[in-house]
């Protein structure tokens, strides 16, 4: 499993460029989707802790509304140069905090209203010891909301012009998918059921309060195309991004 993570960050490492300002607050996932669901709707004087931050956009989009303190966690050193340097002003106010390292390994902060990630935590192999992490990290009362390409999504291709179910919605084994985005990288992940997602929040101790599966919004950014991955014909037919919306109700 280690094994895994680590070339997952080799490979973050080496795509990074291609996901700068990819999906960050107040979108949800690609298609633009989320803003309308006010899923964060308090900020001001409110900490956060983002899963997987990436560029960091999300990060300034908070601080900007008054958030007291963001913790940013991200594997990819390349991901949080990039965050580094777009966020320098209020890093150096003490308002964020940018750590490298996995979202399965425990980390030492003060306990936070509100843990999010957009298209991150569906990385994990662990999911188990991930959100056993995440729920610790939360102050109780607190809310974990967080957006995943739904697997429906994945397992649906474009083929002789028509889309069909290429890969089993029950095939849960971890994969290893060579030149991910890139030449010569690969990625590790695993295509989890949104029954699995249910029941391993659920085993973690979260109440799950909402969740959302919503229409693309968002055409304008060349998916106009069937054959593309993120194709908006095929986001119009299944859900592209799943949202779930937990409480540490104790
Ligand atoms: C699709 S990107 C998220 C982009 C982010 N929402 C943004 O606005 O830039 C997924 C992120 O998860 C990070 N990641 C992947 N596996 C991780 C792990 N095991 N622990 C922590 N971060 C991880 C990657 O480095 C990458 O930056």
């Amino acid at each position: 499993m280690n094994e895994s993570i680590l070339e997952n960050e080799k490979t973050w490492d080496a795509v990074a460029d291609q996901f700068v300002e990819a999906s960050a607050l107040p979108v949800w996932g690609p298609f633009g989707v989320g803003d309308d669901l006010n899923l964060i709707p308090e900020i001001e004087g409110k900490t956060f802790l983002e899963i997987g931050c990436g560029s960091g956009r999300s990060i300034k989009y908070l601080a900007d509304r008054g958030a007291k303190k963001i913790y940013g966690l991200d594997i990819s050193s390349v991901q949080l140069k990039e965050a580094e340097g777009f966020n320098k002003e209020i890093i150096d106010q003490g308002k964020v905090e940018l750590i490298k390292g996995k979202m399965e390994d425990k980390l030492e902060i003060e306990p936070v209203d509100v843990i999010f990630s957009v298209y991150a935590i569906g990385w994990t192999p662990d999911p188990v010891m991930t959100l056993k992490n995440m729920y610790s990290y939360l102050k109780p009362g607190g809310t974990f909301v967080w957006s995943w390409d739904h697997t429906l999504f994945t397992d649906v291709q474009y083929e002789d012009e028509k889309f069909v179910v290429t890969y089993a919605y029950h095939d849960e084994k971890p994969l290893a998918i060579k030149n991910w985005k890139k030449e010569g990288v690969t990625a590790h992940i695993t295509y989890r059921k949104t029954s699995t997602w249910f029941q391993l929040l659920k085993d973690a101790g979260f109440d799950v309060v909402g969740y959302h599966e919503p229409k693309p919004k968002n055409l304008s950014r060349g998916f106009d195309d069937p054959k593309k991955y993120y194709s908006i014909q095929k986001a119009e037919k299944v859900p592209a991004t799943f949202i779930f919306v937990c409480k540490k109700n104790i």
